[in-house]
């Protein structure tokens, strides 16, 4: 089999039945889902149906949560959250180095830094990062850790709509550099669609859709063709398109 063949077909993430509940209210109901190494995945749901949880399992941060089920994931995975979390008293480089040693590590956090946009901005403080420069930040720290698996939670979810299309597009070029598979949860239909090779609904505890988007990108929000799964999408959550 061709490496790259192989790659694609050997999962990065398996969940069998997973569970999660809290104080007896369970959210997670039995997930199951593979994910392939290097797929771009993106995960709506309502505020509430579990997104979140499901991606601590995944990132191994739930251990105090009641649960059950088989989960598999990668060795490296990378977490970024919708706040860049950067530590307010350490300047960008050392934030984007954090826990890492090694002696070629600052050579590969600039490198980071540069792919992200940020090069020249190693000795700036956080607070004097805009939000979108701060989640740039988040990427580069991330990505400095070469992970196997992304998981981002809504992390752009705080940014203005232009800022927002441009680290969608920032995204998709790191992912295409650096391919680990992606579990990005969004509440944004079009930035799921536009971004991601397979959407999932996650209703009532369960994966309720699997939607692959077979469109090539880079993809535009104007596309018509993507409006079908906008629809579908959408219906899945209970919304109801206005077509005047
Ligand atoms: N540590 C916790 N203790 C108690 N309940 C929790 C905890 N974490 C999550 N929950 C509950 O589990 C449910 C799912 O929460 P989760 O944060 O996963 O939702 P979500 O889909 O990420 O929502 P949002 O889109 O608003 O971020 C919610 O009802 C929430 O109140
Ligand atoms: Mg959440």
């Amino acid at each position: 089999m061709a490496p790259h063949t192989e790659q694609l077909t050997r999962p990065a993430v398996r969940l069998e039945g997973l569970t999660r509940s809290f104080e007896g209210r369970t959210v997670l109901d039995g997930v199951d889902l593979e994910i392939p190494a290097g797929q771009f995945v993106a995960l709506l749901g309502h505020s509430g149906s579990g997104k979140s949880t499901l991606l601590r399992a995944v990132a191994g941060l739930d251990h105090e949560v009641t649960g059950s089920g088989r989960l598999t994931a990668p060795e490296r995975v990378s977490v970024v959250f919708q706040d860049s979390r950067l530590l307010p008293w350490r300047r960008i480089l050392p934030n984007v180095l954090l826990g890492l040693d090694g002696k070629d590590a600052e050579q590969r956090g600039r490198a980071a830094l540069a792919e992200v946009g940020l090069a020249g901005r190693e000795r700036a403080w956080p607070s004097e990062l805009s939000g979108g420069e701060a989640q740039r930040a988040a990427l580069a720290r991330s990505l400095v850790r070469e992970p196997e698996l992304l998981l981002a939670d809504e992390p752009f979810g705080a940014l203005d709509a232009l800022t927002r299309i441009r680290m969608h597009a920032l995204l998709r070029e790191l992912w295409k550099r650096h391919r680990p598979s992606v579990l990005l949860v969004t509440h944004d239909v079009d930035e799921a669609i536009v971004l991601a090779d397979r959407v999932l609904v996650l209703e009532h505890g369960r994966i309720g859709l699997d939607l692959t988007i077979d469109r090539p990108h880079p993809r535009s929000y104007r596309d018509p063709l993507l409006s079908a799964y906008r629809t579908e999408l959408l219906g899945a959550l209970g919304v109801v398109e206005d077509t005047d």
